[in-house]
């Protein structure tokens, strides 16, 4: 997969465009309601969406595109990007909230589960989680090889997992969920073009752990 971003982002560069998705304004607004101060986004890009975080919040990005940051680091200098996978716990203080947009379903169902286990020991506790990823009712659901129950080789060389509404509540069991939503989210590339995608998101909050009385 990092060779396909690469080349993307290499060749591309801003390829959908400098505006935040809308989803980062609504994630922003519950952020800001519940009195976050901090926020991660794994797989932030080259910085569309943290950009927009950055005006109020200390914000954290983490990237696997080497091009994708360095495009990054000049869009958004107020952002601390790092370098390295979502996958993975990269930080070592936890935030207040983590704003993920359309990173969840590039994955099999292994690492759709290991980016949400490195995402929740990242949060602190009683901290949000704000996802979007591509919807059961896309067009592109149901189109190529079914690679998983839900995942789809849509295009050459490139699979999805297509969220249903109890699919997405499905991976975040364990966690309180505050809001499910559904949306059109149009993309404008820098040459003029534009896309749709189908796109559920999702808002959580990580359980508050409450100590066992010892007798
Ligand atoms: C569909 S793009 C979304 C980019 C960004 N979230 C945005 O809103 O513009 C998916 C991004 O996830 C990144 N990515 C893919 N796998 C990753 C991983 N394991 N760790 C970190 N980033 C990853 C890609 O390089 C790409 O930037």
């Amino acid at each position: 997969m990092p060779d396909y971003w690469n080349h993307r982002f290499a060749g591309e560069g801003m390829i959908w465009g400098s505006e935040p998705s809308p989803s980062a304004e609504w994630a922003k607004e519950k952020f800001r309601e519940a009195g976050v101060s901090t926020v991660l986004v794994p797989g932030a890009g080259y910085g569309r969406n943290t950009k927009s975080f950055a005006t109020e919040f200390t914000v954290y990005g983490i990237e696997l595109s080497e091009p994708a940051l360095e495009l990054a680091r000049e869009w958004d200098p107020a952002t601390a990007f790092i370098a390295g996978s979502a996958l993975e716990p990269q930080l070592t203080a936890p935030v207040d909230a983590v704003y993920c947009y359309d990173v969840l379903h590039l994955f099999l169902a292994e690492d759709r589960r290991r980016l949400i286990d490195a995402s929740l020991a990242q949060v602190r506790q009683g901290g949000l989680l704000y996802f979007t990823s591509f919807s059961d009712e896309d067009p592109n659901y149901g189109c190529g090889t079914e690679l998983e129950p839900g995942t789809y080789e849509y295009k050459q060389d490139k699979y999805a997992h297509f969220f249903s509404e109890a699919g997405l509540l499905a991976e975040f069991a364990g966690t309180e969920i505050l809001e499910t939503g559904t949306y059109t989210e149009t993309l404008h590339s820098p040459q003029g073009g534009t896309h749709e995608y189908i796109l559920r998101t999702i808002l959580a909050r990580k359980q508050v752990e409450t100590a066992l009385p010892s007798f």
